[in-house]
């Protein structure tokens, strides 16, 4: 593996290597991505094989802009709504695909659905435009691992990847997704853009998917329990330092003791972008030392719905 710089011949080189049905590792603003022509069924078998993923479980399709996503998916007027206010960014949304929708049946896991995402990244950006066809592009991670925010961390858990190297991820949460398939909207996953800002995009409030509901899985069938998970395990909404434990902070009332704060302020951006990073830091060094990961509770508001969701399912 390596990890390559964005020149603009390294980018056209990583173009050729998509369009010939390769992987890349792809920097965007929420987490780092395992990126393929979308269209190319190999490629997409491939994503797969790496991840270790489940095929049930669907791949988000990346493109330049909207008109592209037009031609894939079917954009009904709250679609429209959300892409002409959020994209390009850290929102997924999730329509019925169009008939002469160009994506592998694979990549949508034989849904009749599509999620599609416009990214921000420069990069994503910069390369979408050269392939100038969708990518496939799930978080760079083994699947159930945690998601990868700087190049570094696909390098080590990809090692065989080759990734381009955007800087760390300013978000470094996922996307938030949303299913778009009636009227009424559907919260799939919460993400990188708070529900309370779509809410306010929409006037009107987002309906959720049940944890637990069968017809869940069939949704969004990524959001499986145990995912994101350190190796080392991990305890959430600890209080008080106890022995065996690293205890990662948040807030300016974190005990000294606390082996990193996500944010002295308890600024929820601030955390989201440093929760991947911490966690993969201090799991490995949990893990050396035979010790668990725990951390502080997380406020439920705004960015903090889509951190605690992600910590309640590395903590399953
Ligand atoms: O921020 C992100 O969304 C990152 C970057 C790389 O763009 N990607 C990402 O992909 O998080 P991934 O594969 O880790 O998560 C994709 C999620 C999964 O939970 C999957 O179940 C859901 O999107 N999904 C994809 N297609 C779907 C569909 N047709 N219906 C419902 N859910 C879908
Ligand atoms: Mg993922």
């Amino acid at each position: 593996m390596s990890v390559l710089l964005p020149s603009v011949d390294t980018l056209s080189a990583c173009c050729d290597r998509l369009v010939d049905g390769q992987l890349i590792g792809l920097p965007t603003e929420t987490v780092y991505g395992l990126a393929a022509d979308a269209t190319n069924g190999r490629a997409i078998a491939a994503i797969f094989a790496t991840k270790s993923r489940p095929n049930f479980n669907p791949l988000i399709s990346h493109v330049v802009d909207l008109p592209m996503a037009r031609q894939l998916g079917q954009f009904n007027a709250v679609a429209e709504k959300l892409a002409a206010t959020f994209w390009p960014g850290p929102l997924t949304l999730v329509v019925p695909r169009t008939a002469d929708c160009t994506v592998d049946r694979l990549a949508c896991a034989g849904l009749d659905t599509i999620a599609l995402r416009c990214p921000a990244h420069p990069v994503a950006q910069k390369l979408l435009q050269l392939v100038a066809r969708p990518l496939a592009a799930p978080s760079a991670n083994p699947s159930g691992r945690l998601s990868p925010s700087t190049a570094a961390h696909v390098a080590d858990m990809l090692p065989d990847i080759d990734v381009l190297d955007g800087g760390a991820a300013v978000i470094g949460l996922e996307s938030t997704i949303i299913g778009c398939f009636d009227a009424v909207p559907v919260l799939l996953r919460s993400g990188g853009i708070a529900r309370t800002d779509i809410e306010a995009c929409l006037g009107f409030a987002l309906v959720d998917v049940p944890e637990g509901d069968d017809s869940e899985a069939k949704l969004a069938p990524g959001r499986l329990a145990r995912h994101y998970a350190p190796k080392s395990g991990l305890l959430i909404n600890v209080t008080e330092p106890h022995d065996g434990c690293l205890l990662l902070g948040f807030g300016p009332n974190a005990p000294p003791s606390v082996v990193a704060n996500l944010s002295p302020s308890g600024d929820l951006a601030e955390a989201a972008s440093q929760l991947f990073v911490q966690l993969h830091k201090y799991d490995a060094i949990a893990l050396a030392e035979n010790k668990r990961l725990a951390i502080m509770p997380i406020p439920q508001v705004g960015l903090g719905e889509a951190i605690n969701d992600r910590l309640t399912r590395a903590a399953a």
